[in-house]
């Protein structure tokens, strides 16, 4: 890849046949996929050059706990409720979408997991194991058996990154298989020239530079951070959203932010808040409220294990009815949870409670965006040249309610997808010539403002008056040139409010992670709205069969 100076100091020129936006699994799938087949690759990552030691690490990958859900072909089974098929991971992926899942989508990314998960173990990733060499498996909500193999016990996601970025670093050493980082670098624009991709538009240490390509990747992750507390690491600032609806794709299914039901509550706190996965409740964890009442007797057939939205509401309704400001995870019944849950009980004791005491403060928090830009089942959105994969794109997968682990799996199969894609365009070279323009004035609202509104007005329940009032918020959202890497997060954070907002807004139902207290029923026919970028406002695009 040739590296030269862009214009009379106005920054760097680069070119490669794909450019990554993001470093999480899917974005460094794709990479490894797309280098091996030797494409050159650039991964333009907003945190620092990875260091497994770090405190805190970009990507959502790395926190995630529970892990893959993947059915693995000629499993031994452990009983007669522990026999899996694809049909039966379907099943529990439409009935957790509340009617919004794509099956035709779906199945064959479930279909493709055991080979994908397969090509991640061959890079080094190391799933537990039983003393005979199968992998373990656990239950999470909405799971009907034991499908979700797991690493470090619960701490599969650093697991996988770990993996992942040793591969990276292994290729990086190859001449022949080309992947070079841009580390603590943000995308600021996807340059697009007659509808079609021409490459990236970043800033990097104060420096504005341009990496040429035929084709770039959003891999950027969620959105956790429209809310004041999440279970998002702070990166999860929504950038891919608004990149791809200002280079003209459209979104859908962005009313449907999954609050995860078990996030450690802290009075007060802000940012990202430790995760207590929904294996501890596969593994016999059980949720009381204040008085030791089961949350969620009698409110759906799987109690605990239920879908996630149905317990993150039985949790919020839990806390409206005692005035506690939490629940309680009563962890009695976890055999030898340190050592099966450390990175929990490390949350837990960094928060400067005692596992051992077994009754675990949480409340819903903020983890999952379940739609995203629209894409077909190759990762390809609406734009020529511009793919998306993981938790940034909506495949169809996820629906109104992701089941609990299929996002890695997702990401996973789609970045795969999104390497062969690329590999397909590599002869398309980009004219890439024009110069790179400043961006304009965008609507930058105060982060703590925005994220105050979008826990009182569009978390967990939401309502016309308050949807209206977070509308008007939004709206008054001064103008100015985002010129830090704070200021193009806060320009994407308020962009994609508006898009959530209008979502929310023209969802008059309830269904799965969407709840109206003023529409509180679900309508027989559920269907997808899609949404794009018209003038400066977010508009209904009406995109037929939601195809990218
Ligand atoms: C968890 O471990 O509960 C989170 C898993 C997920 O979000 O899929």
């Amino acid at each position: 890849m040739s590296t030269s100076t862009y214009g009379p100091g106005a920054g760097i020129a680069d070119r490669a046949d794909l450019v990554v936006v993001g470093a999480g699994i899917a974005g460094l799938t794709a990479a490894l996929c797309a280098a091996e087949s030797g494409l050159s690759v650039v991964v333009v990552n907003k945190g620092p050059s990875w260091r497994p030691d770090r405190g805190e690490q970009p990507t959502s990958t790395f926190y995630a706990q529970g892990g893959v859900a993947v059915v693995m072909p000629g499993v031994r089974s452990t009983g007669p409720d522990d026999v899996d098929s694809i049909d039966l991971h379907l099943a529990d992926t439409l009935a957790a979408g509340s009617g919004l899942t794509d099956p035709a989508a779906t199945r064959p990314i479930l279909a493709d997991g055991w080979s994908s998960v397969s090509a991640l173990i061959g890079w080094g990733a190391d799933f537990d194991r039983d003393a005979d060499g199968e992998l373990l498996r656990t239950r999470e909500g909405g799971h009907s058996v034991r499908r979700i193999i797991h690493a470090g016990g619960d701490a599969t996601g650093a697991a996988i990154q770990r993996a992942l970025n040793d591969a990276v670093a292994q290729r990086e050493a190859d001449p022949g298989q080309s992947i070079r980082f841009l580390d603590d670098a943000i995308v600021t624009e996807v340059r697009v020239d007659d509808g079609r991709v021409t490459g990236v538009a970043y800033l990097q240490d104060d420096r504005w530079g341009v990496v040429h390509a035929p084709t770039v990747l959003l891999a950027t992750g969620g959105a956790g951070h429209l809310y004041a507390a999440t279970t998002n690491p702070s990166g999860a600032t929504c950038d891919g959203i608004a990149l791809a609806l200002r280079a003209g794709a459209h979104v859908a299914d962005l009313e449907f932010i999954q609050f995860h039901p078990t996030m450690l509550y802290t009075p007060g706190a802000r940012g990202r808040r430790t995760l207590i996965s929904e294996a501890v409740r596969g593994e016999g964890g059980r949720l009381v409220d204040a008085h030791g009442r089961s949350v969620t007797d009698g409110v759906h057939p799987m109690g605990d294990l239920a879908p996630r939205d149905v317990v993150a509401n039985a949790v919020e309704t839990a806390i409206e009815l005692t005035g506690h400001p939490c629940v309680y995870l009563d962890i009695s019944g976890v055999p030898d949870f340190e050592r099966r849950f450390p990175t929990v009980s490390a949350g837990i004791r960094s928060a400067g409670l005692d596992p051992a005491g077994n009754r675990i403060p949480v409340v819903p928090g903020a983890h999952y965006l379940c739609g995203g830009v629209v894409t077909d089942d190759e990762a390809r959105t609406a734009v020529d040249g511009l793919l998306a994969a993981g938790e940034v794109a909506r495949t169809g997968l996820h629906g109104a309610n992701r089941l609990a682990s299929n996002s890695l799996l997702e990401g996973l199969v789609m970045g795969r997808r999104a390497a062969a894609v690329a590999v397909g365009r590599r002869d398309l070279r980009p004219a890439g010539t024009g110069p790179l323009a400043t961006p304009g004035p965008l609507p930058i609202l105060d982060r703590e403002l925005l994220q105050d509104m979008m826990s009182r007005q569009v978390a967990l329940r939401r309502s016309a008056d308050g949807l209206a009032y977070a509308a008007e918020t939004i709206a008054s959202a001064p103008r100015r040139v985002p010129a830090t890497v704070r200021e193009v997060e806060d320009a994407a954070l308020t962009l994609t409010a508006a898009a959530v907002i209008a979502a929310a807004t023209a969802r008059t139902e309830s269904r799965g992670a969407h709840v109206r207290t003023d529409f509180p029923l679900t309508a027989e026919i559920g269907e997808s709205h899609t949404f794009r970028l018209v003038d400066g406002e977010i508009r209904e695009s009406g995109l037929a069969g939601i195809t990218a």
